[in-house]
C-alpha cells in the first residue's frame, strides 16, 4: 500500500519519497513532510510558537500557541487567522469570506482519479492509489476535497481539488488553487521560467524574499511569459546534488504560482487558476473541480526532478498513437515561403524533401479562405482554390505518392473580421458589448465557451481530416486573450469564462483526438506560448518557440528541459540568416541543436548547396537512428548555457549501453586548452568513443570527464556517440 492513514497521519510513499500530513486535536489538517523517504511519523518537527498578532481559534480557548497563522497547513483558506497568502477563498450568501476547513473523513481508492473535464495523470489500476480528504466548513456546508494521486513507481504525487456547496444558498469561488504546501524549515531558492514571445521558459532561480512572489499568466494561455512550472530548490541544490521538489500545472489557461517567506521562514507555495479574473458560482449541489498539479522531489539534484517529470509527462501525460512512437521527420513551408505560395511551390519543396528522406511535408498557414496575409481568412477552413488549384485532396495524394505524409495547420479558436465566419457570426467573437475589442495581429478570439462555435470548429475541421488524407494537425494559437464576455453567461458570472474557454478548448480537442487517433497533433501558440502538461494531453508535441536560430534554442531549449520531455519539443532547422535574429550558424549546428527534440526542416531546400543537402540527408539517417536514445533515454544537462560558455546535453538509454553527447560551445576563444565536460548517468565499465576508437571507464567519464574536440569559430557544435563495451 502506497498510502497509509494511522493515527490521523496520512502518509504517502513513492519508491523514494514521502509525502506526510497529519489532522491535528482541532481537525486541522497540517503538512508534515515531502522529501525522502524518513521512516518516520515527522511531526515531532512541529513547533508552537506564541507569535504577537498570530490570533488564536477559538477553541484553543487561553493557549496562545495554536495559531492558524504559524501551523504549517495543508490548505490554507481565507478569514480565519491565517495571514499568508491563501489556497482558497470563497464569498458566501452573507458576504462574509471566512472558510474555517476542519478534517470531516478520508477515503484510500485503487487506482488514480480522473478529473471531470479537465486533462489528468492517467494510470493503470494497479500503478497508482488515490486519497481523498474531506475538509468541511466549520458554519456552511462548504466542502473541500483533496484529492492525492500516488504513483509510486514514478515517484511523483498529483494534486487537486474539487469544492462542493451542500448547502442551499449559493457560494461564490474566488479562488481555489489545487495546490499548496507550508514548508516550515529549510534554506530556498526557486526556479521559475519567464520569456516572451521568440524566447520562452527562460530558467531563473533567485532567493525567496520576505513576502509574495509570483509567476503568473492573465492571458488566458500559460504564455510565453511565464510557465505553470516551478522548483523550490535547497540552497546549493546542483543538476546532481542536493534536494529540491518540483511542480507542474496541468492547464492551459491563466495561471498563478505564488511563493511566500512568513515571518517565521516558513515557505507557503500554491499554484492553480489565476485569482484575477476568475470567480465560481456553486449553486446548492454543485460541485467545482480544479486542474491538477504535478508533483516530484528528489534528493539527487535537479537532473534527477527532470527525469521524473519526462517520465510522467511521456508515459501517464501524453497519449495516442504517436505517445510512445516515432515522429515523423518533418518538412514545415512557413519560414519558406509564409503566405506566398502555391501547389507547385509546395511541391517542389516536397520533392526535394522526399529525396532526402524526409517523412511528411506540413503546409502550414495560408491554405484555406481568403488568407494571403495575417489580415483576414481565419475561421474559413475550407481550402483557397486560387492558391492550391486542383484542391487539397489533389496535394495530398500527390505528396503521399512521393512517399511522404501530409500535415495541415489550423488556428481554430480564431476568427478574422475579413471572413465568412465573422460576416455570419459576429456575435461569435470575444467583445464586451458597448466597446471595441482589442485586436492582436490583425484577430479576434472565438468564443470557446458557447458551444455553438466548438460545434461548428468540430464540424469544420473534422470535415476536412475526414475528406483528405491527413496525418498531422498543427493547432495554432496566435494571440493573448482579454475582452472576456461571452454571451452563453449572465452578467453576474463573466468571471466564470477564461477558465470556461479552457474547458471549451479541452472538450474540443479530446473530440477531435479521440475521432482521429492516427493524427499526430502537435501543439503550437506563436511557437510555445502554449507550452504546458494540459496541452500535452491531447498534443505529444508542441511548437518549442517561433526561434529558429541555434544559439538562441539551446537557451529555450535548456529551460523548456526542466520539465517538459524532449520528445515533446517540437524543433527545426531553418536556413540563414536565421530570420528572427539574422545570424548565420552552420548547418551541423542547426542540425545538432534540432535533434533535441522532435526533428524537422522549416525552409526551402532547393535553396542549398550540394554539400548541405548531402548534410541534410546524414542528419535524416544520424537522427532516425537515435531517436529512440534521444526519446526514451534519460536526459542530462551537462551544463548551464546562461553561466558557461556553452551548451552540452546528454542521452543515456535505459539500460546504460549507449550513450549520445551533444552540444556547442559559443564563442571560440584562442590559446586555450580543450574543454573538458563530465559525462553522467553511466555505469562502471568501458565505453567506446564512436569513430575515434578511444576507450574509458563509464567512472572515468564522470569523474575526469572528457576532452571536447578542438573548436575554431563561434556556435560550433558537436556530438559524441559511445557505446559499452
Ligand atoms: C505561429 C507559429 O508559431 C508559426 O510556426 C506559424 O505557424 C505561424 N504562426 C503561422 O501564422
Amino acid at each position: 500500500m502506497a498510502i497509509k492513514a494511522e493515527n490521523n497521519v496520512f502518509s504517502l510513499e513513492t519508491a523514494h519519497t514521502l509525502y506526510q500530513m497529519k489532522v491535528d486535536m482541532f481537525g486541522v489538517l497540517n503538512h508534515l513532510w515531502y522529501g525522502a523517504k524518513t521512516d518516520c511519523c515527522m511531526d515531532y518537527l512541529l513547533d508552537y510558537p506564541d507569535l504577537g498578532f498570530s490570533g488564536n481559534i477559538y477553541e484553543a480557548g487561553d493557549n496562545r500557541s495554536y495559531s492558524l497563522n504559524t501551523r504549517p497547513l495543508e490548505y490554507g483558506a481565507e478569514g480565519v487567522g491565517d495571514f499568508r497568502v491563501p489556497a482558497i477563498s470563497v464569498t458566501h450568501e452573507d458576504g462574509s469570506t471566512a472558510l474555517d476547513l476542519r478534517f470531516q473523513s478520508y477515503e484510500i481508492k485503487r487506482g488514480k482519479y480522473k478529473i471531470q473535464g479537465l486533462p489528468a495523470v492517467y494510470a493503470k489500476e494497479d500503478q497508482a492509489e488515490t486519497l481523498e480528504i474531506i475538509l468541511k466548513d466549520t458554519a456552511t456546508e462548504t466542502l473541500v476535497t483533496l484529492l492525492y494521486g500516488v504513483i509510486s513507481e514514478a515517484d511523483v504525487i498529483t494534486r487537486s481539488v474539487i469544492v462542493t456547496n451542500q448547502g442551499k444558498t449559493p457560494v461564490i469561488l474566488n479562488k481555489v488553487h489545487s495546490f499548496a504546501m507550508d514548508i516550515p524549515y529549510g534554506d530556498w531558492e526557486w526556479i521559475h521560467f519567464h520569456g516572451r514571445h521568440v524566447m520562452e521558459r527562460q530558467a531563473e532561480r533567485v532567493p525567496l524574499i520576505h513576502g509574495i512572489q509570483e509567476s503568473s499568466s492573465t492571458r488566458g494561455t500559460s504564455s510565453h511569459q511565464q510557465n505553470p512550472t516551478a522548483l523550490l530548490c535547497e540552497k546549493g541544490c546542483t543538476e546532481t546534488t542536493g534536494f529540491c521538489m518540483g511542480m507542474a500545472l496541468m492547464y492551459s489557461g491563466s495561471f498563478q504560482t505564488q511563493v511566500q517567506l512568513d515571518e517565521l521562514e516558513q515557505v507557503r507555495m500554491t499554484m492553480g487558476i489565476h485569482a484575477d479574473n476568475f470567480a465560481w458560482t456553486l449553486k446548492e449541489g454543485e460541485s467545482f473541480y480544479a486542474p491538477e498539479v504535478i508533483l516530484s522531489c528528489s534528493d539527487e539534484g535537479m537532473g534527477e526532478l527532470s527525469r521524473r517529470f519526462h517520465h510522467i509527462i511521456r508515459n501517464h501525460v501524453c497519449r495516442g498513437q504517436y505517445q510512445l512512437s516515432s515522429r515523423p521527420v518533418l518538412i514545415n513551408n512557413w519560414e519558406a515561403t509564409y503566405f506566398d505560395f502555391n501547389e507547385e511551390k509546395i511541391e517542389k519543396i516536397a520533392r526535394q524533401a522526399a529525396e532526402l528522406g524526409i517523412d511528411m511535408m506540413v503546409l502550414d498557414d495560408g491554405w484555406f479562405g481568403k488568407r494571403d496575409s495575417d489580415t483576414s481568412g481565419l475561421g474559413d477552413w475550407f481550402v483557397n482554390e486560387e492558391k492550391l488549384r486542383g484542391g487539397l485532396n489533389t496535394l495530398v495524394e500527390k505528396i503521399n505518392h512521393m512517399g511522404m505524409k501530409f500535415g495541415l495547420w489550423f488556428e481554430p479558436e480564431m476568427v478574422s473580421e475579413d471572413s465568412e465566419l465573422y460576416r455570419t457570426h459576429p456575435d461569435w467573437a470575444i467583445r464586451i458589448p458597448g466597446r471595441n475589442p482589442s485586436r492582436s495581429r490583425y484577430q479576434l478570439v472565438l468564443d470557446m465557451a458557447n458551444p455553438e462555435v466548438t460545434e461548428y470548429l468540430y464540424e469544420t475541421i473534422s470535415k476536412v481530416l475526414r475528406e483528405n488524407h491527413i496525418e498531422y494537425v498543427k493547432w495554432d494559437m496566435n494571440r493573448s486573450i482579454c475582452d472576456w464576455y461571452t454571451k452563453t453567461l449572465p452578467d453576474s458570472r463573466q468571471k466564470e469564462m477564461p477558465h470556461r474557454y479552457v474547458l471549451g478548448l479541452y472538450e474540443l480537442l479530446e473530440r477531435l483526438t479521440g475521432e482521429f487517433p492516427h493524427i499526430l497533433f502537435e501543439g503550437c501558440s506563436g511557437g510555445g506560448g502554449r507550452f504546458d502538461a494540459g496541452m500535452l494531453y491531447y498534443c505529444p508535441q508542441i511548437w518549442c518557440s517561433d526561434d529558429t536560430d541555434a544559439h538562441e534554442r539551446t537557451f529555450i531549449q535548456y529551460g523548456t528541459s526542466f520539465f517538459y520531455p524532449i520528445s515533446a519539443v517540437g524543433s527545426h532547422v531553418s536556413a540563414v540568416p536565421n530570420h528572427q535574429t539574422g545570424r548565420s550558424t552552420s548547418i551541423e549546428t542547426r542540425g545538432t541543436v534540432a535533434m533535441a527534440g522532435s526533428f524537422g526542416y522549416e525552409l526551402d531546400l532547393n535553396i542549398l548547396s550540394e554539400e548541405e543537402k548531402q548534410e541534410v540527408a546524414k542528419q535524416i539517417k544520424t537522427y532516425k537512428e537515435y531517436q529512440p536514445l534521444i526519446h526514451n533515454g534519460f536526459y542530462y544537462r551537462l551544463s548551464n548555457p546562461h553561466k558557461e560558455n556553452m551548451a552540452v546535453w546528454e542521452f543515456v538509454s535505459q539500460d546504460g549501453k549507449e550513450v549520445l553527447v551533444q552540444g556547442v560551445v559559443f564563442r571560440a576563444k584562442p590559446n586555450t586548452l580543450r574543454i573538458r565536460i563530465r559525462l553522467a548517468g553511466l555505469e562502471e565499465g568501458m565505453y567506446e568513443v564512436l569513430g575515434t576508437g578511444e576507450v574509458y571507464t563509464g567512472k572515468a567519464l564522470m569523474t575526469g570527464g572528457i576532452l571536447l574536440p578542438k573548436v575554431s569559430g563561434d556556435d560550433v557544435s558537436f556530438e559524441f556517440y559511445l557505446k559499452k563495451k
